[in-house]
């Protein structure tokens, strides 16, 4: 969703200033803009459209000067996207500029007391509020102003301020939207994501809540809203620049596609020790997980496809019931949730608001929260009782790829974790699961290497207009993702049902030639989905199953995509590398914008 950036020093600001948008530019907006202190007034340059609309409006931001600015991505919350409504907005005279993450959810309210004064408002946006409310209240300071403006706002936010009058300063200030300020030599910078600064510094402050930075060419202050002072540590961002830019690939997806073995064994091989699984994170002990009666998966999007992938694992390895839900359905449905319950949230971000909200509606029913989180020192992360943290590098395509299979690698570490505490798996079922861990990484390296045939594949189906995926059991659990996968970036609409169901309703939509990708890997299963295969097939379909490579004899019913036969708990990990290579090209022989699907935002930090 939105995106920040500013910068204070020596050198001209617009260029980086849209070096450092064009990185936010994969979290999803609509409309892009900086606004730059020339020396004697602020200059601000905005439009709806891409950042190289942005770069053509300012000659790459040549023309227009200033050694102090700020910027942002938008994605339209509060009217539509326009040149009007984008970031940055101005207040009334001009005198202050303002970019800002998040929503002010009573600017209605405010917007009427200062309309009723009679200031006069250009855009529909909630932000407008905050710029006009700093010069209503200006009285010569503008952090006595900022923090007298910030009790009038509730909602969320992540603030870049600039004036007119001061240009050595910017004024940074969040609450419940993530900020960080970068620091340089004799330069400073603000981002809500650290992507755009890896390439000038590693060095960080991440800002927490109700903290005001004050950020000049040769110093960051950073204090309360009680104006005392606060020493924070610096923190030294461990991603390179290179995990956040394409290394030759065509798209961001492709990359991080091809990342997955990497990524996996980097989130599984510091967690193993002489054969066991090791998980310092989790501060629980036998006797506290034996007390709790149910665990509960909290998470949006492709994490909550895990979440259903995990109730299948843990269900089975734990004898524990589970619960997944959508964070946005749990938070108003009254949960049944205490102290006995063990919460599970699971996101690629840590910042997005439904699922954090979520995790504090548990926590404040009691319930001892377990976070799997990508992004270090994330709100979610931060927050939750334990972290676990999947160590997928910077994931940039809005389509998770690698986040999605560090995810899952934890949960079977968690499962492992677990199982073992509470006796629920022999040794030797442990020592063989254990060993296939180890050698999950290779195996998917083995299925990319067989990426021509789903390319194929790709190519005969391209031109669909529906596509169906169907599983039983943890084969549906990935069917949903598949089926994600390929409608949020290719714009084919597709549905994934469990297998048993289609019977009961959906098969009436099933006629010649459409595709159904049917996920064969659970053996216990297999009579079963083979004959839900054979009645789509009766009814027309075109069928492409994905089947472990014990099972040559699925040829003979679809076109087949093998796999490498692994234990149940770990197909998933296998099954969805072909789904993902299916949705990547078939969207790519269609010529969709892969890494940056219309609509979509990577980090969704609104409800
Ligand atoms: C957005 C992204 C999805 C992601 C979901 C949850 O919708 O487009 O890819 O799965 O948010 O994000 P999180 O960061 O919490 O995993």
């Amino acid at each position: 969703m939105c995106g920040i950036v500013g910068y204070i020093g020596y050198e001209q600001a617009g260029p980086f200033l849209l070096d450092g948008l064009q990185t936010l530019e994969y979290r999803g907006y609509d409309s892009a803009g900086i606004c730059l202190n020339d020396g004697s007034e602020l200059i601000v340059k905005k439009a709806k459209g891409k950042v190289g609309d942005l770069r053509k409006l300012t000659d790459d931001g040549k023309n227009t000067k200033g050694t102090v600015g700020i910027g942002h991505t938008r994605w339209a919350t509060h009217g539509e996207p326009s040149d009007v409504n984008a970031h940055p907005h101005l207040s009334e005279s001009g005198r202050f500029a303002v970019v800002h993450n998040g929503i002010i959810e009573n600017y209605q309210q405010l917007k009427d007391n200062l309309t009723a004064k009679g200031i006069v408002f250009r855009s529909m946006t909630d932000t407008e509020v905050i710029a006009q409310l700093i010069e209503y209240y200006y009285k010569g300071d503008l952090i006595d102003t900022i923090i007298k403006v910030l009790e009038k706002l509730e909602g969320s936010y992540a603030l870049g301020v600039i004036s007119q009058d001061d240009p050595d300063e910017i004024i940074a200030v969040r609450k419940e939207s993530p900020l960080i300020i970068g620091i340089g030599e004799n330069e400073n910078y603000i981002a809500s994501d650290v992507t755009a600064i890896l390439s000038k510094t590693r060095k960080i402050y991440r800002l927490e809540n109700n903290e005001i930075a004050i950020i000049r060419r040769d110093g960051i202050r950073i204090i309360d809203t009680d104006k005392d002072e606060l020493h924070k540590e610096i923190e030294t961002v461990e991603w390179d620049v290179s995990a956040a830019e394409k290394g030759g690939y065509e798209h961001f997806m492709f990359k991080e596609i091809m990342e997955q073995p990497e990524a996996v064994a980097k989130t599984i091989s510091p967690r193993l020790k002489n054969g066991r699984v090791v998980l310092d994170e989790i501060h629980l002990n036998a006797e506290q997980l034996r007390k709790f009666t149910k665990i509960n998966i909290l998470a949006c999007g492709s994490a909550y496809h895990v979440g259903v992938v995990a109730k299948y694992i843990f269900e089975k390895m734990l004898r524990i019931p589970v619960e997944v839900d959508l964070a946005s359905e749990f938070r108003y449905r009254d949960p049944i949730i205490n102290d006995r319950v063990l919460t599970v949230v699971i996101s690629q971000s840590g910042e997005t608001a439904d699922t954090k909200e979520a995790m504090k509606e548990a926590q404040r029913r009691g319930s001892h929260v377990i976070s799997i989180v990508n992004v270090v020192g994330s709100a979610i992360a931060v927050e939750s009782d334990d972290v676990i943290y999947t160590w997928a590098g910077p994931e940039i395509a809005v389509a998770t790829t690698k986040a999605y299979s560090t995810q899952l690698a934890v949960i079977y570490l968690m499962a492992l974790y677990f199982a073992d505490m509470l006796g629920t798996i022999v040794p030797d079922e442990y020592k063989a699961l254990i060993g296939e861990l180890e050698s999950l990484p290779e195996r998917i390296t083995k299925i990319l290497e067989n990426k021509e045939r789903i390319q194929y594949l790709a190519s005969k189906f391209f031109n669909s207009r529906d596509v169906f995926f169907i599983g039983r059991n943890i084969d549906y659990a990935l069917s949903l993702e598949g089926s994600l996968k390929l409608k949020e970036i290719s714009y084919i609409h597709s549905e994934a049902y469990a297998a048993g169901e289609l019977k009961h309703g959906t098969i009436s939509l099933i006629e010649k030639g459409t595709p159904v990708i049917a996920l064969a890997t659970h053996e216990e299963l297999i009579g079963k989905i083979v004959s839900n295969i054979e009645e789509v097939k009766t009814r027309g379909a075109d069928v492409i199953v994905i089947a472990c490579d014990t099972h040559p004899e699925l040829a003979n019913i679809g076109q087949a995509i093998f796999i490498p036969k692994s234990c149940d708990m770990l197909l998933p990990s296998l099954a969805v590398i072909p789904l993902q290579l299916f949705a990547y090209y078939v969207s790519s022989l269609k010529g969709c914008d892969i890494d940056k699907p219309r609509n979509l935002a990577k980090s969704v930090t609104v409800e």
